[in-house]
């Protein structure tokens, strides 16, 4: 995403937000439209009509806007002119998801906006609801007629897409029962990331990089998306959730395929999107038997991050003191294909760990012959490339360099491409980039069905076999360590380490 040259001039839009008195429209979608709206990069006719079941006044709602778009929008500073221009746009219906005419009042408020406005617009409407909702609002769409115009009519729904395989193509199905495909808009905002989107960008527009992308030269690869927070007030759902799910399925899933997947013919979304979905196709199915071996589970105890005393998960708020869902997770899998045939594929996610870091670790292979004396590589690590996308944006290669002196000493070293030192514009949110792509009608960065069924494939039997077989060692690590010592076992056993750079 970029900001807008008069070309891109996007077409009238109505943005409809079910849940728009909740967190996420506060949080996340509110404070990206100001930002879009404050680089120009709205449609010249835009409304945002919020649809919740309390009662609030238009007033009431601005204010509860304002304040989001103050703490969280990316330009924080937000002028009074400038957001009474912005807050003109909004409008309050208070309404029961559950019934026909909270839609067809819907229905008639976009037909006027599109009366005052003289044309037809785009209506895209987000359910930003608790996951209850979204089997509902597609239902009532389609029989409100809100759902036929193929072209104009959009849907966007938020993880978690589904509990498992089951509901997960149980949801499909009633999506698809009134929309289309090219209509639904799945959202994982790891795909809106500037760094995400790049590894793209890095593969596949460097010939430098792609002949040494595989079995022969990778030794294995790691994918880390490491959190210092905890579960703040999200208690209620992450418990029924855990680490697999609320991660794992999805941003890590799409990490996995960013990495894997072979070069795309076009930039069509559905290219880019099947040879995605060709990577959760080719991984090795996880046997039962097997789940003990490749896949780690863990707790957070109490602990120390950052100096400070952090509470046990089964601490927290809404939190049942024998809780066994994990908050880490660790996996190890691999993608039959003729790229990548043998080559280890770790995952690893959690909460409470040291810091903040989301890393792809390409580990090469090391040199086919040492031909330098054994004194001269001491510390001989080799070469390996990182991918950072949180919070350092950029990449990193390590590789080895003679040592100064006269003696032929190895030492690794690394190149660095920091974003913020090569660009020096601001790299958009992830959901500004999202919002945007949904307005221009461009599904790239979005999952398609069968993408997000054959993520929970692969999962299925760590799950099925961790709900039958409970923890018993839960709590298993501390907070402010990096997880159970199991997943350092999971790579050690191969020689092999998670390498993130400390
Ligand atoms: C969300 C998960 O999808 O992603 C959260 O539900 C997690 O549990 C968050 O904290 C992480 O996103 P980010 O952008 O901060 O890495």
């Amino acid at each position: 995403m970029k900001t807008m040259k008069k070309k891109d001039q996007l077409e009238p839009t109505v943005f409809i937000i079910f849940g728009g008195a909740g967190d996420l429209t506060w949080r996340k979608l509110v404070p990206a439209l100001f930002d879009l709206s404050k680089d120009r990069s709205m449609p010249a006719d835009f409304a945002v009509i919020v649809v919740d079941r309390v009662m609030l006044s238009d007033e009431k709602l601005r204010g509860r806007l304002h304040d989001g778009v103050k703490k969280f929008s990316r330009q924080r500073k937000v002028k009074t002119s400038q957001w009474a221009e912005f807050a003109g746009h909004f409008r309050y219906q208070q309404g029961d998801f559950k019934k026909l005419e909270t839609y067809k009042g819907l229905g008639e408020q976009c037909a006027k906006l599109e009366k005052e406005w003289g044309t037809k617009a785009h209506r895209i409407f987000y359910m930003a609801t608790p996951p209850s909702m979204f089997a509902e609002i597609p239902k009532y769409l389609g029989q409100a007629g809100l759902a036929s115009d193929r072209e104009w009519a959009r849907i966007v729904v938020e993880k978690p897409i589904g509990y498992d395989l089951k509901s997960a193509r149980s949801l499909n199905a009633i999506l698809a029962a009134s929309f289309q495909e090219s209509q639904i808009f799945r959202i994982d905002h790891y795909l809106g990331k500037e760094t995400v989107q790049n590894i793209l960008a890095f593969r596949f527009a460097n010939p430098l990089f792609e002949p040494i992308w595989n079995r022969r030269y990778v030794d294995y690869v790691t994918i880390t998306v490491a959190e210092e927070v905890g579960i703040g007030h999200r208690g209620g759902y992450y418990d029924q959730a855990g680490a697999l799910r609320d991660m794992v399925q999805n941003h890590l899933m799409q990490l996995l395929c960013l990495v894997a997947m072979e070069p795309m013919v076009s930039f069509k979304a559905d290219e880019i999107r099947n040879k995605k979905v060709d990577v959760l196709h080719a991984v090795r199915p996880i046997r039962r038997e097997a789940v003990q071996k490749c896949a780690v589970r863990g707790q957070y105890g109490r602990g120390t991050l950052l100096d400070k005393k952090m509470r046990g998960y089964r601490q927290e708020d809404d939190i049942s003191p024998h809780s066994k869902t994990e908050t880490f997770a660790a996996l190890n899998l691999f993608v039959d294909n003729w790229r990548w045939e043998g080559v280890p594929f770790y995952l690893r996610t959690g909460k409470r760990l040291p810091r903040r870091v989301s890393e792809v670790v390409i580990q090469f292979r090391a040199v086919p012959h040492e031909s330098f004396p054994p004194e001269s590589k001491q510390d001989w690590h080799p070469a390996r490339l990182v991918l950072s996308i949180q919070p350092e944006e950029g990449i990193v290669m390590g590789f080895q360099a003679k040592y100064p002196g006269p003696k032929m000493l190895l030492r690794p070293v690394e190149m660095r491409f920091a974003y913020q030192d090569s660009f020096s514009v601001p790299s958009p949110y992830a959901y500004e980039t999202l919002l945007w792509d949904i307005m221009k009608n461009d599904a790239t960065l979005f999952m398609r069905a069968d993408q997000i069924e054959a993520a929970w494939q692969i999962l299925m039997p760590v799950l099925d076999v961790w709900a039958k077989s409970k923890p018993r060692n839960f709590p298993n690590y501390t907070a402010g360590s990096w997880g159970p010592l199991a997943a350092e076992e999971l790579l050690a056993r191969e020689g092999h380490t998670w390498g993130t750079i400390e």
